[in-house]
């Protein structure tokens, strides 16, 4: 390990110029301007792969945008790790908010990262983390310390829902067997309180459309008398959630599981501040479910959230309008045991029945997915909390997250295999927002760790 460690130490400022190069192709998955240049990414992650010694590396079209597979396999005897990771981007507005271009990457020191900290759409979620795994294979692979197959599946589509590569999966499924899966997409407490996720939410994503007359009309001449679908949007979204912040949907919590009271009482001894919650965000009080503490809100309960809505004018100044159609996007994030297909159909049945005579409803449903438990009792999470209890010199607590990476309940389903999730960002990184960054001390605590996943879990699983 000594090796291998020395060589991520002589070659840190190449490890952190190529991911420089990498950020600055905008790979924005969701907005198809942005196609040749999520596709230029993909060659340049093929590229990487080629470079650090796979020995396989194949790019595999889509209906969308492609996938990279890279393998390198050394004996058949040896345990293998898939290591799944996206390259695609969020879109990066509000442009205005960002303090340099989010394409055109900065480091800068801040607060939280004194070291200085890499500022960049994707940096931490997650070209960042994908490539810290590239960066530990070439390390192993050249100080002849690699001591598990390894195969790498990086996408281009998990921020548009990983739609095509469940057929990837599936169509591959040969391919890509594997022992395990290693991710790094999620983050740690703080740089100095390492954590491992050990579950994530599920997702069920809707647009909706509310249609009132069937032209904008004049706010003074036919307000008052005319349904406005602005207004109604409002009433129909609020009527969604009661007084404790509990979803209204019928059968919404069916089949949710309750964690239990001893479980409940674990997860709230993870070191978590409230008054530097709300300070950070510049909140005077937080709100939630009654009954539940913000951790427990963030990860163990369903939510509904609006992420977008519009409708009638929203240019400089003032326009009278009372407009003729309304849209909203919301989102519900699931735990495990309900299932995304079920929920997005019971809020589209329950939407479309509170819709008030004199305007017409239609729910589109997006993207769905499942939520997902990785147990900390097997060789894999074992091999990972020994590999950051080496490098953090802290042993890992294991929290569940609260965001979502669908594809991990797909890789049980159809690779019949777990998942770890040894992330190394901050919720605070700003993934999603305008400028997001990544640590450079996580980028490089994050290569030095996965060698010793490596090793850590090829001695385990004999
Ligand atoms: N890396 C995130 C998920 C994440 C972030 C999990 C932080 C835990 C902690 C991933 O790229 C993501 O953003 N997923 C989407 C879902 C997807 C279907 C669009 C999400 O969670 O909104
Ligand atoms: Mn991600
Ligand atoms: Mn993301």
């Amino acid at each position: 390990m000594q090796a291998v460690q020395g060589y991520i130490h002589q070659n840190k400022d190449r490890f952190l110029g190529e991911l420089l190069d990498l950020l600055r192709i905008p790979s924005i998955s969701a907005d198809a301007r942005y196609k040749e240049d999520v596709s230029r990414t993909a060659d340049f992650v093929a590229d990487s792969l080629r470079k650090a010694g796979c020995d396989k590396v194949d790019i595999y079209q889509t209906k969308g945008h492609p996938i990279v597979y890279g393998e390198h396999i050394i004996d058949a005897n040896l345990p293998t790790v898939l290591v799944y990771g996206h390259y695609d981007v969020q879109p990066p507005d509000p442009l205005d908010l960002w303090d340099s271009p989010p394409f055109e990457p900065v480091i800068k020191k801040t607060e939280i990262h004194p070291d200085g900290a890499i500022f960049a759409r994707g940096s931490c979620d997650d070209k960042g983390q994908m490539y810290m795994h590239v960066k530990a294979f070439e390390s192993m692979l050249q100080t002849g310390s690699l001591s598990c197959n390894v195969k790498f599946m990086i996408e281009g589509e998990e921020e548009i829902g990983s739609n095509n590569l469940a057929t990837f999966c599936n169509e591959y499924k040969d391919m890509l067997t594997c022992d395990v899966v290693l991710i790094s997409d999620t983050s740690v407490i703080a740089n100095d309180t390492p954590s491992i996720t050990v579950g994530l939410r599920g997702l069920s994503y809707v647009e909706v459309e509310v249609t009132g007359p069937n032209k904008d009309l004049h706010s003074g001449v036919y307000g008052g008398a005319v349904a406005n679908p602005l207004n109604v949007l409002c009433d129909m979204i609020s009527s969604l959630k009661d007084e404790n912040k509990h979803i209204t949907i019928p059968g919404f919590y069916d089949d949710v599981i309750e964690v239990s009271a001893e479980e409940r009482t674990a997860m709230n001894k993870a070191p978590f501040d409230l008054e530097e919650y709300k300070k950070a965000l510049n909140v005077e009080a937080t709100m939630g479910e009654k009954g539940y503490t913000v951790l427990e809100q963030t990860s163990i309960r369903p939510t509904l959230e609006i992420n977008g809505m519009w409708g009638g004018y929203i240019g400089e100044g003032a326009k009278t309008v009372l407009p003729s159609k309304a849209f909203a996007k919301i989102s519900m994030r699931l735990v495990p045991n309900q299932n995304s297909d079920k929920i997005t159909a019971l809020f589209k049945n329950h939407f479309e029945s509170i819709a008030p005579k004199g305007v017409k409803v239609e729910v589109r449903p997006h993207h769905g997915g499942e939520a997902a438990v990785t147990p900390s009792d097997t060789p894999e999470y074992k091999a990972a909390a020994m590999a950051m209890q080496t490098t953090y010199g802290k042993e890992p607590i294991p929290v569940r997250g609260g965001g979502s990476i669908p594809i991990v309940a797909l890789f049980e389903k159809v690779l019949e295999v777990k998942t770890v999730l040894m992330g190394f960002g901050l919720d605070s990184d700003d993934i999603h927002s305008p400028n997001e960054h990544y640590g450079l001390f996580n980028y490089f605590k994050g290569i030095e760790t996965i060698p010793y996943f490596f090793d850590n879990y090829s001695k385990l699983k004999k």
